[in-house]
């Protein structure tokens, strides 16, 4: 029999419960969070849709590994394990084990970075952004222009303009050039997939100018489930065999296993060239661990091990992109305005199309991911002016290229069910679009400043004008 209904492929072995709030509890709890989600305790939230990252249930064999895990200070079973898997995955002869993603970007882009150094992304995601930007180098995003279309339909919207990065090489110099990241999927720019094709246009792009090709993989499961059923040549290719394809392609990579790895906590960098790969080893032992745990237990090296394989199997791949597809969806036939086509991990809402009457200035995200946890629990993030805004010499705003509230959906652990309160959610919040009112920013960093910031809520429109 064909089912219409894509079922999660696991059972439930453990619960965790979830505190049901009211609307009157949360309207305190957002105030004493100053209106920033990031700051409210993960208790008050019911769904909680912050990030996919670090929130991944793990299975039964995960759990039987973190038993096994072997925690010796050098040359641990568990290690040894965990690089084989990622040699085997990657190809890459030299493995450094991180506690997370941006510890890998600080060992790689402190090194490879520096005042004049220009690094060059489909997306940079905000931690490897930073990371380049703390060390004085410059971040440039270069993304296909069909990228900057949310409603535009294209099979690869992550892609790298390989057009415009050939102009920026000439621009700035292949020497100054610190390498050029594919971040696959493009997180930043929608949760949207890479083309094998593209990967192999911009490595022969770079073998030709000699400049490093690095892959930001923390997605890359996702981003092959897409390469197999949207581009040519690959259906009868395994899952695992295109992202090995895909790593072939780099000169190295770096992945917070955090996302495709299954786990809590946990990344690495992964290296072809032993000098690089000296290099960072010698900051991994001096700011990390010793180079065979580098900030890890054991038994999270074995969980990263496993969870690398699970994380290709076809079942779980399937229901993964069809229950992200199917919150996708039901939204867009709501007419909720999204970035289409749906991507990997997570829905993008279109904040400036959902909040026409709110300016960036006022920060549309900030007022739809605050509308979103008042009426019904539900957490969620800003990727906008809050998260990429940056001041003109004046002090005056210049806004992020798009206003996006992104859903994430953390791996295996929603069900259906959650996912039809989040849209119904949308549904009441279509109905009361026009009395949201915007934000702005009373106290803020001046790094990473959507974990931080603090927010004020300006009065709504209606409000303001409505006669006495
Ligand atoms: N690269 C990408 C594309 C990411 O999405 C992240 C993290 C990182 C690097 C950094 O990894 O968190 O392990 O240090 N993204 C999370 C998110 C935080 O919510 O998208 P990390």
């Amino acid at each position: 029999m064909h089912h219409k209904v894509t079922i999660e492929p696991f059972r439930i072995k453990v619960v965790e419960q979830i505190r049901l709030t009211t609307e009157e509890e949360r309207n305190d709890f957002l105030k004493a969070a100053y209106y920033n989600p990031f700051l409210l305790n993960s208790d008050q939230v019911i769904i909680d849709l912050l990030t996919d990252s670090g929130t991944s249930a793990m299975s039964a064999e995960q759990w039987a590994g973190i038993m096994r895990g072997d925690e010796s200070y050098a040359g641990a079973r568990s290690w040894r394990r965990m690089e084989a898997e990622i040699q085997d995955l990657t190809g890459c002869p030299y493995i450094l084990p991180t506690h997370q993603g941006r510890a890998a970007e600080h060992l790689l882009y402190n090194h490879l970075g520096g005042p004049g150094k220009v690094f060059i992304s489909n997306t940079h995601f905000d931690t490897t952004r930073a990371n380049i930007e703390f060390s004085k180098a410059t971040a440039i995003d270069c993304p296909i222009e069909e990228s900057r279309h949310p409603g535009l339909l294209h099979p690869f919207k992550g892609n790298l303009d390989t057009q415009k990065l050939v102009e920026r090489i000439e621009h700035y110099g292949p020497e100054n050039i610190g390498a050029v990241i594919l971040t696959v999927t493009n997180n930043s720019g929608g949760g949207q997939p890479v083309s094998m094709q593209n990967a192999r246009d911009l490595a022969a792009i770079c073998r030709k100018y000699g400049i490093l090709f690095l892959l930001d993989a923390c997605r890359i499961a996702e981003n092959a489930y897409f390469i197999h059923r949207r581009e040519e040549g690959y259906a009868h290719k395994s899952y695992r065999a295109i992202a090995q394809e895909m790593f072939a392609l780099a000169d190295g990579a770096i992945m917070s296993a955090k996302k495709d790895g299954l786990v809590n906590m946990g990344g690495f960098l992964a290296l072809r060239d032993l000098d690089l790969a000296l290099k960072c080893r010698t900051v991994l032992i001096i700011t990390e661990g010793y180079a065979t745990y580098g900030g890890l237990s054991g038994r999270d090296m074995e969980a990263i091990a496993i969870g690398l394989r699970e994380i290709f199997e076809p079942d779980y791949l399937h229901y993964r992109i069809k229950s992200t597809a199917y919150l996708g969806d039901k939204l867009h036939d709501m007419g909720v305005p999204i970035i289409r086509p749906v991507g990997g991990h997570a829905i993008y809402v279109d904040a400036k199309a959902f909040y026409p009457h709110i300016p960036p200035e006022q920060f549309p995200g900030q007022a739809l991911v605050c509308e979103l946890y008042l009426k019904s629990g539900i957490r969620s993030c800003e990727i906008g002016s809050v998260m990429f805004g940056k001041y003109d010499e004046d002090g005056k705003l210049i806004p992020a290229p798009m206003e996006l509230v992104r859903l994430a959906i953390p791996r295996r652990v929603y069900t259906q069910s959650h996912m039809d309160y989040v849209a119904e959610t949308f549904a009441e919040l279509l109905r009361e679009r026009r009395q949201a009112s915007g934000y702005r920013i009373t106290e803020e960093p001046p790094f990473l400043r959507h974990f931080t910031a603090r927010f004020e809520r300006l009065p709504a429109r209606e409000e303001a004008t409505r006669p006495a």
